[in-house]
């Protein structure tokens, strides 16, 4: 959908209002009532529906849960339960083909492949520049291993993936053998859906393919039958904020001997012994669980992903779409007195191949930047939650403030490479970072309308 071209009245955009005004009114009213909460950071944290604590609580008040994977009554309830929630997942994600590997969150589900991927002597780790920080640090246990790590930039003009040269870089590295590809299905940071079409691809030159799907299930279906990485990560919180602390690895059943466990632990292991030191892990699932699993919150996660199906994911999708599309549309008329733009979109600034989640830098008249800071502070003083800075994201930042390794390198070589946070942000005297704003299935209209009130007032306007 081209945003410029449209000409359309509040209720055309935003065609399924009226659903998703009552479903904050009896999932999310405690945004409005009693707290006046203008919440945009989807991205960040999803929100809870009350609907899911409220089963919840049920459960834990009426119920007697002990450890799980013994035969006696509480346990065998407990395991009953989490099976439960397991075996939802797989069949969320049509994952028939899959293990599902609870994790404390999606950075513990990558962990798992860094540290388990038999990396080795040139073993080539090919990743795009948009990652989030708990991918790229996958690079470490690669280079610990004798690999090399091979970052693919994104395009600077609309922050999507340069053909040629993914494809060259895929082709430089192809091969048989171990090879690592890392992608986010979208990114937690422009909102660029970069394409699953890459996983076949990347399959085909002989890598295994790591998917973050962390930003891009909340807002999109992913089908494990369509496509097949090997490794899937993502986190439960953001897919419906309720509970935090659980994520999930996926993995392909046939990569799944591919994954070398470096240690064991509690639960892992089918036979362990002291006096000789000998150990077999467990088959499935069980081998990448360490310890005790988080038995109390894990049965939520089938209720929670119940209360996403009950609304659909591709009407949840196409929400998100067209919210997207009214903001874009809305924030590009943001003009100052004298013609200028306030705001400058990063990244795409139409609705293809996207998610909910927009960044941006603000400017002054005479078009100098704003400090993120600013805009952030000023945005508390109404309630509104945005975020901003870098957002784990260091790559897309390199790429949209135009900083190359060489310049890096210099400036950590200046600073005897102890460099601070905020050192970084004023680089060379520039200043780094922007603001994010994601929307999410509890957002409506009138939320979009006061952010874009904050910003009049803030400028003016
Ligand atoms: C794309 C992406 N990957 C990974 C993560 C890490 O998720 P978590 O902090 O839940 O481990 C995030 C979090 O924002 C993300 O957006």
């Amino acid at each position: 959908m081209e945003v410029q071209q449209l000409n359309k009245s509040q209720s055309d955009w935003l065609e399924d209002e009226a659903f998703f005004t009552a479903l904050r009114a009896r999932e999310y009213q405690r945004l409005d009532h009693p707290l006046h909460q203008v919440y945009f950071d989807y991205t960040g944290g999803n929100l809870y529906p009350a609907s899911l604590v409220e089963k919840h609580c049920e459960m834990m008040l009426q119920g007697v849960f002990g450890n799980p994977h013994s035969i006696n009554p509480t346990s065998a309830k407990a395991t009953e339960m989490v099976e439960a929630a397991r075996a939802k997942v797989l069949s969320f994600f049509n994952a028939s083909d899959y293990y599902c590997v609870f994790t404390q969150n999606a950075s513990g589900a990558l962990k798992i492949v860094g540290e388990s991927y038999p990396f080795g002597a040139d073993t080539p780790f090919v990743l795009l520049s948009d990652n989030h920080n708990s991918v790229n640090g996958i690079r470490e246990f690669c280079q610990q291993k004798g690999g090399n790590t091979h970052y693919v930039p994104v395009r600077h003009e609309d922050l999507r993936i340069d053909e040629t040269v993914l494809k060259t870089a895929l082709e430089e590295h192809a091969g048989k053998g171990n090879r690592l590809f890392a992608m986010p299905a979208q990114s937690n940071v422009s909102g660029v859906k970069h394409g699953l079409e890459w996983i076949a691809y990347a399959q085909e030159k002989g890598f295994d393919v790591l998917l973050d799907a962390a930003a891009f299930v909340p807002t999109s279906r992913l089908d494990l039958k369509q496509v097949q990485p090997e490794f899937v990560s993502l986190s439960f919180y953001k897919i419906f904020g309720y509970p935090t602390g659980l994520g999930c690895l996926l993995i392909k059943k046939t990569a799944f001997e591919k994954l070398c466990k470096p240690w064991f632990a509690g639960g892992t292991v089918d036979v362990a012994s002291v006096c000789y030191p000998f150990h077999t892990l467990e088959e499935g699932h069980e081998r990448f669980e360490d310890g005790t699993i988080n038995y109390l919150n894990i049965p939520a996660l089938k209720w929670g992903l119940e209360f996403i199906e009950s609304i659909g994911i591709e009407r949840i999708q196409k929400r998100i779409n067209q919210l997207t599309a009214y903001l874009l549309h809305h924030l590009s008329t943001l003009k100052h007195k004298n013609g200028t733009p306030v705001l400058q979109i990063l990244g795409p600034k139409d609705t293809q191949q996207r998610g909910g989640t927009i960044i941006m830098t603000f400017h002054r008249e005479d078009g100098s930047m704003i400090l993120f800071e600013d805009i952030e502070k000023a945005a508390v003083q109404k309630g509104i939650s945005l975020r901003t800075g870098c957002f784990c994201n260091p790559g897309l930042d390199e790429i949209n403030s135009q900083i190359s390794g060489a310049d890096l390198e210099a400036f950590y070589r200046s600073k005897n490479f102890k460099v601070q946070y905020h050192e970084m942000l004023y680089y060379k005297d520039k200043v780094r970072g922007a603001t994010r704003i994601s929307v999410g299935i509890a957002t409506v209209e009138k939320d979009i309308q006061v952010l874009l009130d904050f910003i009049r007032h803030y400028f003016q306007l």
